[in-house]
């Protein structure tokens, strides 16, 4: 009977400090935020921003694959259009029907790189973003009011996570890990209390912006308000272009917005740039009369 009262009489203490604690836990929830913006997975109102993937393309014995692989990766992305510039002066059919295949919504253009241009894509990029610029409506359609670019090359390997849980929520430049580039494995922001200061790069670390191309991705509203292009050449990247184009599109190191660095270790790649090599063909005998012949291809379309 002692015990049953003691109990009533301290229970009522007991309940007492369990309320006050849960006071104090509620109204410091504030204080024991990060201090730093963290990009979470999946915002309600970005969901249906339109994913731009820009990529410039050319005729080589490897290129119907990899852009096979690519349009595969794709067509598992919603709300996406692909721009595909041919570096030529046709656009070519094989490519034509992988691109249809995809059933996403595409635009492949034909524009043979001009005088004065590296041959590595910086003249079809150039021209897409002029496409962009000029057709933005088409392209974003009715059910969308925002776009994110994003410069896929055609030869990379890409995670469908890199379009739905990275591209998709760039709100001004996202940037993030790429595999196997640079010289090196892993190419990536160096960030600390979610801002980036530096890059762990092994080439040229002093960029502004210290990534390759299929390292970052813009807001379309980015893209809108410059008239920044690839030019003929970069100085500033050591001779690769990506600085350049950002630095001209008025952006600072304080804008990025990194993503997958979250995690203190396993963390994952989610695009690799990789090239897929030249493959040996043997050649028919020479005849010292007659030019090497092209190899036999049975009817089945092969660009040699
Ligand atoms: C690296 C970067 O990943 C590229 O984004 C960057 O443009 C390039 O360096 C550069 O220094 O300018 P890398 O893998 O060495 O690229 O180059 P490729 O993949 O051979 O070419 C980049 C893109 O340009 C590809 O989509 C390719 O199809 C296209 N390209 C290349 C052309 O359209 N025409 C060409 O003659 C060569
Ligand atoms: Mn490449």
């Amino acid at each position: 009977m002692r015990t049953l009262n003691k109990l009533r009489k301290y229970g009522i203490y007991v309940l007492f400090f369990m309320l006050l604690f849960a006071m104090v836990f509620q109204f410091t929830a504030d204080l024991r935020q990060p201090s730093y913006p963290v990009f979470k997975k999946v915002e309600a109102n970005t969901t249906n921003r339109m994913i731009i993937v820009v990529t410039p393309t050319y005729k080589r014995m490897t290129r119907i694959p990899d852009m096979l692989r690519m349009a595969n990766t794709l067509s598992h992305v919603k709300d996406l259009h692909w721009i595909v510039v041919e570096d030529g002066n046709h656009t070519v059919p094989a490519v034509q029907q992988i691109l249809e295949r995809t059933n996403l919504p595409f635009t492949y253009v034909a524009h043979k790189t001009a005088v004065g241009y590296p041959r590595r894509g910086w003249y079809q990029r150039t021209m897409a973003l002029k496409f962009i610029r000029s057709n933005t409506s088409h392209i974003l359609g009715k059910d969308h009011e925002e776009g994110v670019v994003y410069f896929g090359d055609d030869d990379n390997s890409y995670d469908i996570r890199l379009f739905t849980d990275y591209i998709r929520n760039v709100r001004t430049l996202g940037i993030w890990a790429v595999g196997l580039v640079g010289g090196t494995v892993v190419e990536a922001p160096k960030v600390t209390d979610g801002k980036v200061t530096a890059f762990n790069v092994k080439w040229n670390p002093k960029r502004r912006f210290a990534v390759d191309m299929a390292g970052f991705a813009v807001n379309l509203k980015v893209v809108l308000n410059s008239d920044a292009v690839f030019g003929t050449s970069c100085k500033r990247g050591g001779g690769a272009p990506e600085t350049c184009l950002l630095e001209d599109m008025g952006l600072e190191r304080e804008d990025i917005e990194p993503f997958g660095y979250e995690k203190e270790k396993d963390r994952e790649i989610f695009v690799w740039h990789t090239k897929t090599s030249t493959p040996n063909i043997v050649q028919s005998k020479k005849n010292a009369t007659k030019p090497v012949p092209p190899p036999d291809t049975f009817g089945y379309f092969v660009e040699v």
